[in-house]
């Protein structure tokens, strides 16, 4: 096939460089801009980015000319947006409008009615609010957004619990990486020997975006889901790879076989099933004590498999258990990687 042009926005950043990692040699896209602030434009990427992943910058990026982040400085048909949320809420529209579908990982556009949060896996129906945002905001793109990184392995947990058992309350506390507060992020001083017991809007983020991308479509809307989560979210000195901590309520009694069986089978709509980024397994459980560890753990599945262990009995509600997801993959580059191979597979590329 003729690869579909795409371009970066915020390339050089800690999601743009997994961008350009994850897009290298991509089967469906081909990256034909990298865009940067007024600090990196007209500049060569290898000069413009500091490059901090273990496999070599793709050879196609390293004299491609950083762009400005406008309307007419390049021409695609998909936007990867790794922008600030500020720059976000300014620039997506603009690109939607003109046709591009844009796959955001900024917090700016999520919580809006006709943009969905998408997590293939768990709603790929909610694809269908393209269509609403179409018609609403007269724009020839869209804007489709992924969740916060610390909400994704949640939520998928919580999608292969919810079907068969339903959920009633969720009690949640995340031990989140460093690279999730972007380069250079957290200094070092305050955070060897330290745990930083607060992260600036993040559990308002995984109360509500959880609930959104569990909802169900409702004539050009979604329904949150029911049921209350509590978040503590807590910044600890590991570089990639979120844990987080959950107990949950559900609404049928079951065994911790069934529920070990549930995760473990989890399987994608069949939409989704066989995208280039579709994790294999979705979900993988260990029966380790100690498992699972982001150091060990966070590259299964090439980094967008869910990983969850220590399923046991919770004194409190049903169950609890431990999950890992890699932020920077499955929270956010590769998450909106999968995200445009959805939308091209339901034809709205
Ligand atoms: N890190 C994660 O794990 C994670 C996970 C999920 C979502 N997110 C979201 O993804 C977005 C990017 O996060 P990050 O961690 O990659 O941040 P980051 O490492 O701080 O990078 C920010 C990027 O924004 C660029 N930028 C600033 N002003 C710009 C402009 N006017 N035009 C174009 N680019 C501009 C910078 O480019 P220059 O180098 O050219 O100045 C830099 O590449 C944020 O919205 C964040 O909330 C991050």
């Amino acid at each position: 096939m003729n690869k579909i042009p795409v371009a970066i926005l915020g390339a050089t950043g800690m999601v743009g460089q997994r961008f350009v990692q994850l897009l290298d040699q991509h089967p469906w896209f081909q990256v034909v801009a990298l865009t940067g602030s007024d600090r990196t434009i007209g500049q060569p990427y290898i000069e413009a980015c500091h490059w901090v992943l273990s496999t070599p910058m793709p050879d196609w990026a390293r004299n491609m000319n950083m762009v400005a982040t406008s309307v007419g400085a390049f021409d695609a048909r998909v936007v990867f947006s790794a922008l600030p949320s500020s720059l976000a809420r300014e620039w997506e529209p603009c690109f939607a409008e003109i046709g591009m579908v844009v796959c955001s990982n900024a917090s700016a556009y999520r919580m809006e009615n006709d943009v969905p949060i998408l997590i293939p896996e768990v709603n790929a129906d909610h694809i269908e609010l393209i269509a609403s945002q179409r018609k609403n905001r007269g724009w020839k793109g869209a804007i489709i957004t992924n969740s916060n990184c610390t909400s994704t392995g949640l939520t998928i947990v919580l999608k292969s619990l919810l079907d068969p058992f339903g959920v009633k309350a969720v009690f949640a506390v995340s031990l989140q990486a460093l690279s999730g507060a972007g380069y250079p992020g957290v200094a070092s001083l305050d955070i060897l020997d330290n745990v930083m017991p607060y992260i600036s809007e993040e559990e308002e983020k995984v109360e509500q975006e959880p609930r959104k991308m569990l909802g169900k479509l409702n004539q050009g809307q979604i329904d949150f889901a029911p049921f209350p989560i509590s978040a503590h979210t807590n910044r600890v000195a590991v570089s990639e790879g979120h844990l987080v901590c959950c107990s949950i309520q559900l609404i049928k009694k079951t065994s911790l076989d069934q529920i070990v069986a549930e995760l473990t089978q989890y399987q994608p709509p069949r939409i989704c099933k066989d995208l280039p980024s579709t994790p294999k397994p979705v979900i993988k459980v260990f029966d380790q004590p100690d498992r699972p560890q982001p150091r060990l753990d966070r590259m299964i599945g090439n980094g967008m498999t869910t990983s969850v262990g220590r399923i046991r009995s919770d004194p409190i509600w049903d169950v609890k258990m431990t999950l890992l997801s890699h932020n920077t993959i499955r929270g956010a580059a590769g998450g909106s990687i999968y995200n445009a191979e959805l939308a091209y597979q339901a034809g709205f590329i």
